[in-house]
């Protein structure tokens, strides 16, 4: 498997930054009301997320490093808050101050991820 490291690898980076996309998409047609749109975008999202998880752990089994583990928990939590926002942003129950814990901890966990993406394990 290793040596496919870069296949992998790039396909992992088309499938978060897909990710992202759709997860602002997503946000975009929630708020704009558009609920047949936003359904369809968040299934989307869901099976994206499986895909990035997928490519994910074969890399962290290529790495075979302590330091690759950490970067799949912070990534697995950036999923896990986009998974909240867009959920709760869909029954109506992103609000108050939870809605901006969610938001902080989104835009946290993306620099967080994204850093030790490209500058640890990079
Ligand atoms: C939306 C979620 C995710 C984002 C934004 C993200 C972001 C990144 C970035 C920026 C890189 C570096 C790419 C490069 O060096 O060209 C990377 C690599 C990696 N990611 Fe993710 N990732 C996500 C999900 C995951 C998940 C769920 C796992 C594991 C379960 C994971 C494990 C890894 C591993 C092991 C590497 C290899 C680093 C290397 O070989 O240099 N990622 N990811």
């Amino acid at each position: 498997m290793a040596e496919h490291y870069f296949a992998f690898l790039h396909t992992h980076t088309l499938f978060w930054f897909i990710t992202l996309i759709l997860f602002a998409l997503t946000v975009t047609f929630l708020r704009v009301g558009k609920a047949k749109l936003s359904k369809i975008m968040q299934m989307t999202l869901r099976l994206f997320y499986v895909l990035v998880l997928i490519t994910g752990i074969v890399l962290i089994f290529i790495h075979m490093s302590l330091l690759a583990v950490i970067k799949g928990i912070l990534a697995f939590w950036l999923i896990y808050v986009m998974e909240m926002i867009t959920n709760r942003m869909a029954k109506g129950t992103l609000e108050g101050n939870s809605k901006w814990l969610f938001w902080i901890q989104f835009v946290v966990a993306v620099f967080v991820v994204l850093y030790f993406g490209y500058f640890v394990i990079g």
